[in-house]
């Protein structure tokens, strides 16, 4: 893309200049576990990425205003708001899992939120509960209180995306939950516009954003076998790699694995075929 300015680069995204106010979110085919991008790539990754970011954000405008306006003919890239975007990760949380179980087990606390004795791991929560984190520029975020985001934010602006952002995890984990994937935890980021209005960005409710989980195995009492990484996270821990750059080149199989499981989330998410996605995008925001 010779004519526009490349604006930066993330783990998955690659992020050009449109106009002043207006960027294109392309979405690659890398991926990353354990914080470290792979040298392999997953055929129409992000793909799945964009056309799932997208239905996510057609469904959920009459919740909370996003930055999409326009998915192209590729399928991975979108045109969107350019917005001031919040130092914050604004994680939602419905099951005990990861970090938040790691900090459970440690002080029966997450991110300020007390929970009850006895929990294990992967257990549904009695509430979804909204746990903040840094945006770390390099390794891993850090999970913060409230209190602590509020600083980062303002306390007013905080409690408006606390809000929005269990209004948006309730809305999908319910609606994912009929289609037999349960939504345990996501991660939203939000940005403010022109005129100091909260919006939806980045990607959202997405394999890469999110945990999922198929609902038909849930077996709380430990970790769960996640819906797309879990074939490269097995596959890693079959090698000697220890989860530092660079990571291992992934087999053919585990390749073709993923990318099957990638496009079952979307299919069974969106109920529509990915093939017909590949063949007009639109079919996501109709
Ligand atoms: N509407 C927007 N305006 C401005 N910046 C945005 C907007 N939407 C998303 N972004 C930013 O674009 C980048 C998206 O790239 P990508 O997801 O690859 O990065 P990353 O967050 O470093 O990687 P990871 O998601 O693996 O942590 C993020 O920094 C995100 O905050
Ligand atoms: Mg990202």
């Amino acid at each position: 893309m010779p004519d526009m300015a490349h604006v930066g680069s993330g783990k998955v995204r690659e992020l050009y200049a449109l106009d002043d106010e207006r960027l294109l979110l392309v979405a690659t085919d890398r991926i990353s576990t354990f914080d470290v991008v792979l040298p392999t790539e997953i055929p129409d990754k992000g793909r799945v990425l964009t056309g799932l970011s997208a239905f996510w954000f057609t469904r959920t405008r009459g919740l909370c205003p996003n930055h999409l306006l326009a998915v192209r003919p590729d399928g991975r890239s979108t045109e969107c708001r350019r917005l001031q975007m919040l130092p914050i990760e604004c994680v939602v949380r419905g099951y005990l899992s990861g970090s938040a179980w790691k900090d459970y087990r440690a002080t029966r606390e997450i991110c300020g939120h007390r929970l009850p004795e006895g929990l294990r791991e992967s257990e549904r929560l009695p509430e979804p509960i909204f746990t903040p984190a840094t945006k770390a520029t390099s390794g891993h975020d850090e999970n913060i209180t409230r209190a602590q985001a509020g600083a980062l934010v303002g306390a007013a602006r905080l409690a408006e995306v606390e809000r929005l952002a269990l209004a948006l995890y309730r809305f999908a984990a319910s609606y994912a939950l009929v289609r037999g994937i349960i939504v345990a935890d996501t991660k939203f980021e939000f940005g403010l516009d022109g005129d100091g209005r909260l919006v939806l960005a980045d990607e959202a409710l997405t394999p890469d954003s999110s945990r999922f989980w198929p609902a038909d195995a849930y077996t709380p009492g430990g970790p769960q076998p996640s819906f797309d990484k879990q074939f490269v996270r097995d596959f890693c821990e079959q090698t000697s790699w220890n989860k530092t750059y660079p990571g291992p080149e992934l087999s053919p199989t585990v390749v073709a694995g993923t990318r099957a499981r990638y496009v079952e989330a979307f299919e069974r998410l969106t109920g529509i075929a990915f093939e017909a996605y590949l063949a007009d995008p639109r079919v996501v925001v109709a």
